[in-house]
């Protein structure tokens, strides 16, 4: 199965909607609606009325289609597409008013979980700065009318990582082991606090490489595709898919040199 120009052009329609809206809430002022794994872990009511809408408009222009999303849980596919959906990921910057947040739209075929689907399209869209990144299955990654190409091999001088931490403190030391064993490749560390803007960043070369636990699927569906799209890899630890346990994204050279040194 291959995405269809017209289903990435809705996937654009749709995350532009949502990222206006989210947008707009966020001038009119973001309160927190609840904490969810963790006291950290955070939901504002943008991010559920942003994700309804998303859903509602996929229901409406494509009834068949399955549903996974970060606030309102799964909806069954009869289509083989599912539409892995987060309203706005880097919902902390969101609340406390950090231009870096993103709606994030992936469309997979097959089982929707990273290490069986096939990602077809993805949008990855911060309203904040009008970036709106897509991608499609052997069509490339695109920002505007630039293709996007990730930087391979990094500078001399040692690559940018990007890397993020779990809300649940238990993973902190864990998270902070694996850093310092990355330290001597990096050339500086940036923690954006938006998996899907790390990956998009990745894919236009604003960042070398990006490695991160326990990310969900809405968190990577669609900028996995852009980094692959832009001639990079993505993987998890010792061969294995990207998932929960492990996600590295970078270009071919460093992607090799980060899978030897995270082991776990
Ligand atoms: C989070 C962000 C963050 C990452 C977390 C994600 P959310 O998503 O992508 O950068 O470190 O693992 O859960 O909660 O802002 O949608
Ligand atoms: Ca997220």
């Amino acid at each position: 199965m291959t995405a269809s120009p017209a289903l990435l052009e809705l996937a654009v329609d749709i995350a532009r909607e949502a990222g206006e809206l989210a947008a707009r809430r966020r001038r009119e002022g973001v309160s927190i609606a609840a904490t969810k794994s963790a006291l950290a872990d955070i939901v504002t009511e943008a991010d559920r009325e942003v994700e309804s809408l998303i859903r509602d408009r996929i229901a409406a222009e494509r009834p068949d289609d399955g549903f996974l999303g970060e606030e309102s849980g799964a909806g069954e596919s009869r289509s083989g597409l599912t539409w892995v959906v987060d309203p706005i990921d880097g919902t902390v910057n969101y609340a406390y008013g950090i231009p870096a947040y993103a709606v994030s739209i992936g469309i997979v075929s097959g089982r929707p979980d990273p290490a069986a689907w096939t990602a077809l399209a993805g949008v990855v869209f911060n309203p904040a700065v009008g970036d709106l990144f897509r991608a499609a299955q052997g069509e490339g990654a695109w920002l505007g009318d630039r293709r996007l190409a990730v930087n391979d091999p990094v500078s001399d001088a040692g690559a940018l990582l990007a890397t993020g931490f779990g809300y649940d403190p238990a993973t902190h030391a864990g998270d902070l082991a694996r850093l310092t064993k990355v330290m001597p490749l990096a050339r500086d560390i940036r923690r954006i606090g938006a998996a899907s803007l790390d990956l998009a960043g990745v894919a236009a070369g604003r960042l070398d490489g990006y490695f991160e636990r326990g990310l969900h699927p809405w968190d990577m569906a669609a900028g996995a595709l852009m980094v692959t799209e832009a001639g990079g890899r993505v993987g998890g630890i010792g061969g294995a898919a990207a998932g929960r346990s492990m996600t590295i994204a970078a270009g071919p050279d460093l992607f090799a040199r980060l899978t030897e040194i995270i082991v776990e």
